[in-house]
């Protein structure tokens, strides 16, 4: 079992962003990176599968920008939720509130003194105050609409607080040594004109000093998402995007511990040139022998390929290995992905097992109780 319970959300590892480099290459639209963070001095031990929770900072530019609005330094010592002591207004601002997204309260605390947002407040333009709230952040929002006597009380009583973001481990402990390996798909977008980013992510890939010891973390271990016991086991792992992060961790597992079990991975993304992440760790491991690997690049070619594509091409033998003993996991996107990929492999039970469709759901929870059906999806 992994465990860390020296470090929990209230009392964080502060880590080092020892490393980062883009795992996307020139010409890619998507920034996507691996970040290294340095545990030492933590204790911390985690298992592969596991996921860390980090507590981002909001980035220095809105912080001032917000302080501006307010015309104040951000000296002032204020109340914040469940907080035992007061914290001053410019930490709040750092580390504890959501600049992100703009609570409805919030318009309506501004509309008093600008009345041309109350159209906007009035129930019949739901839709147009979704889109109004998705294209700001706080910071432009009180930027464009000043108040006469700010009271940063009540700003901090409105807003919703700064919560911790998750990202698989992408690494094996015992063949990295102190570090925590992630990959991280840095959210950028466009709205008003302004360059927008991801809080959590801007600040592992752009805004976190390197060997800087000010990353809060801590460690979420796996609810069963890991690598099998047994090295002669099957793994079949399905992981587009930043889904691929655990298989990284479970190969160097794999390799480290000598395993015969065989080994399959379906990874998916854009482009083969420009967004097959860690294809150098996973190359030499298919020329050794160790590694079986399915890609799916999706827009390398006029028509979607999908890694259940591959699977639906591939159902013969997945189903043998499935028969076999494998264990099936699945990482990445909950919303489309991991569930075209569920009723691929209900497909392929019903297909190649010739079962009928409720005895292939059957069977597929027979595998999740077995626990060689496993997602970790989000
Ligand atoms: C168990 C688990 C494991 C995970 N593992 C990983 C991982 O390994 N790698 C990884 O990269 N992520 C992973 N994630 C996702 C990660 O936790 C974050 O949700 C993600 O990185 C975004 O965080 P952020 O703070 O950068 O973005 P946020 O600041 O939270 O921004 C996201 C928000 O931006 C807004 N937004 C996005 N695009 C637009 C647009 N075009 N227009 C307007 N608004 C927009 C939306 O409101 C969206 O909700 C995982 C999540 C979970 C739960
Ligand atoms: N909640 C959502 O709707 C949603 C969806 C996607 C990603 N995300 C989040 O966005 C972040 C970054 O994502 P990412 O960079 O990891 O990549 P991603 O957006 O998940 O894309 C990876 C690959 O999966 C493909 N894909 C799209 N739909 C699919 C499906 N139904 N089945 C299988 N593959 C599919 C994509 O193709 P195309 O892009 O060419 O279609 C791309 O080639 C993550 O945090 C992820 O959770 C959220």
């Amino acid at each position: 079992m992994s465990s860390s319970p020296l470090y929990t959300r209230h009392h964080p590892f502060y880590s080092a962003v020892k490393e980062r480099y883009s795992l996307t290459r020139p010409g890619s639209k998507k920034d996507t990176q691996h970040v290294v963070l340095d545990l030492t001095g933590s204790d911390i031990s985690y298992e592969v599968g596991d996921c860390v929770g980090i507590l981002p900072v909001n980035p220095p530019e809105y912080v001032e920008k917000t302080l501006e609005a307010f015309g104040t330094k951000g000296d002032q010592l204020l109340t914040f939720r469940q907080e035992p002591e007061k914290i001053s207004f410019r930490h709040l601002l750092e580390n504890y509130l959501n600049l992100s997204s703009i609570p409805k309260k919030l318009i309506e605390m501004i509309a008093a003194h600008h009345p041309q947002l109350n159209e906007l407040l009035d129930h019949t333009h739901k839709q147009e105050l979704k889109q109004f709230q998705s294209e700001r952040e706080v910071w432009d929002f009180l930027y464009e609409h000043r108040l006469p006597e700010p009271d940063p009380q009540s700003l901090v009583d409105i807003l919703q607080p700064l919560l911790p973001r998750f990202y698989s481990i992408a690494s094996h402990q015992p063949s990295v040594g102190n570090e925590i390996h992630l990959t991280v798909a840095h959210l950028h977008y466009l709205t008003l004109g302004y360059n927008r980013y991801g809080v959590c992510t801007h600040y592992l890939c752009a805004l976190a000093p390197i060997n800087d010891w000010s990353v809060p973390l801590y460690l979420q271990p796996h609810k069963g998402f890991t690598l099998t016991d047994n090295p002669e086991t099957d793994i079949i792992m399905i992981g587009p995007g930043t889904g691929i992060a655990p298989y990284r961790g479970f190969m160097q597992k794999r390799v480290w511990r000598e395993d015969s079990g065989r080994s399959w991975l379906f990874f998916g993304e854009w482009h083969a040139d420009t967004e097959f992440y860690y294809e150098d760790f996973w190359k030499p491991l298919e020329q050794e022998g160790k590694l079986r690997i399915s890609t799916a690049f999706s827009r390398d070619q006029e028509h979607k390929i999908y890694v259940h594509h591959r699977m639906l091409e591939h159902a013969d033998e997945l189903y043998r290995w499935i028969e076999n003993g494998a264990v099936i996991y699945v990482c990445g996107d909950a919303v489309h992905m991991a569930k075209d990929v569920e009723a691929t492999l209900l497909t392929i039970l019903t297909e190649k097992g010739h079962m009928k469709p409720a005895n292939a759901a059957e069977y597929l929870k027979l595998l999740r109780h077995e626990k060689r059906y496993l997602r970790d999806v989000y």
